[in-house]
């Protein structure tokens, strides 16, 4: 269908210039992966971008801890990873088991080796200049820009809304799309009439975890609509937050579940991982 942005299509361009370019380096780029069990879509995010680093060239190191694991076990691999010098990126995956302090733990992660990042160093770098920054973008805003820049879809100017306000997500997309001259409105689950906001956008940006949350009848025609969602229905198929089948005939364009953000995550979870190692091993 030709108004589907296609993020695995992209991703994988993305990735083959990425392997050349790693290809190429005097030195073995590495990424440590830190995670607790007790989210089993935690399991399956992980596996993909073990693969996804393997593939590439990049070495991947797992260290996986069990849902019961005392805090500091954790806190422990993080320092150690945070000062060896053959790790360039760390990775801690969330969510975490509620006994534990997320941000206590994502605060071991120094800033130049936070590749998803989440730190407060490169989220204030992101908001104060955005991609002409030296900040490490969390990577599914980074890859949803990436998606909508090389389909031509014009940002400066139009009216983009942003549903949900996770850090992970909601928070630095907004903030990415101010940077580069939108008018951006956040909406969230305490927000009245989300239809009222929805319908005023030019691009609309769903980041909730909420099947069938956005109907025809909440966008308007020509809309640019970004789902992020990641839902899984009775047959074990995966879904969005948008319903696709009547949203798709109103919209200009329109990511699929699976094969629209998904991958575009990755790929930049491997970029980010290339610059953390640039960045450290070439810095004079
Ligand atoms: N959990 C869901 N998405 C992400 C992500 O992009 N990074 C990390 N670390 N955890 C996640």
């Amino acid at each position: 269908m030709e108004n589907i942005l296609d993020g695995k299509k992209l991703a994988e361009q993305m990735k083959a210039s990425l392997k050349d370019k790693i290809a190429k380096l005097p030195y073995s780029i590495r990424l440590a992966v830190v995670m607790v069990e007790g989210n089993s879509a935690s399991q399956i995010y992980v596996d993909n971008k073990i693969k996804a680093c393997k593939a590439l060239g990049i070495e991947c190191n797992l260290y996986t801890f069990s849902a019961t694991t005392d805090e500091n076990e954790v806190a422990n691999i993080l320092q150690n990873l945070a000062e060896d010098r053959k790790v360039h990126g760390i990775l801690l995956q969330l969510p975490l088991p509620k006994h534990m302090n997320k941000d206590k733990l994502l605060k071991l992660i120094p800033a130049e080796k936070d590749v998803d990042g989440f730190s407060g160093e490169n989220i204030g770098e992101l908001c104060l200049k955005g991609l002409r920054g030296n900040a490490f973008i969390p990577c599914t805003p980074l890859g949803i820009l990436e998606l909508l820049r090389s389909n031509q879809i014009e940002i400066s100017g139009k009216n983009v809304v942003v549903v949900g306000r996770s850090n992970i997500v909601g928070k630095p997309m907004a903030m990415l799309l101010l940077t580069e001259g939108a008018t951006v409105t956040i909406c969230h689950k305490l927000t009245k009439n989300l239809a009222q906001f929805t319908r005023q956008a030019d691009i609309l940006i769903v980041a909730v975890g909420k099947r069938n949350l956005i109907d025809a009848d909440m966008v308007k025609e020509g809309v640019v609509i970004v789902d992020v969602g990641i839902n899984r229905m009775e047959d074990g198929k995966i879904c969005g937050d948008v319903h696709f089948e009547s949203v798709q005939k109103k919209a200009k364009a329109i990511t699929p579940v699976p094969g629209g953000v998904g991958p575009m995550t990755i790929a930049m979870l491997l970029y980010n991982t290339y610059q953390a190692a640039k960045q450290q091993e070439e810095r004079v």
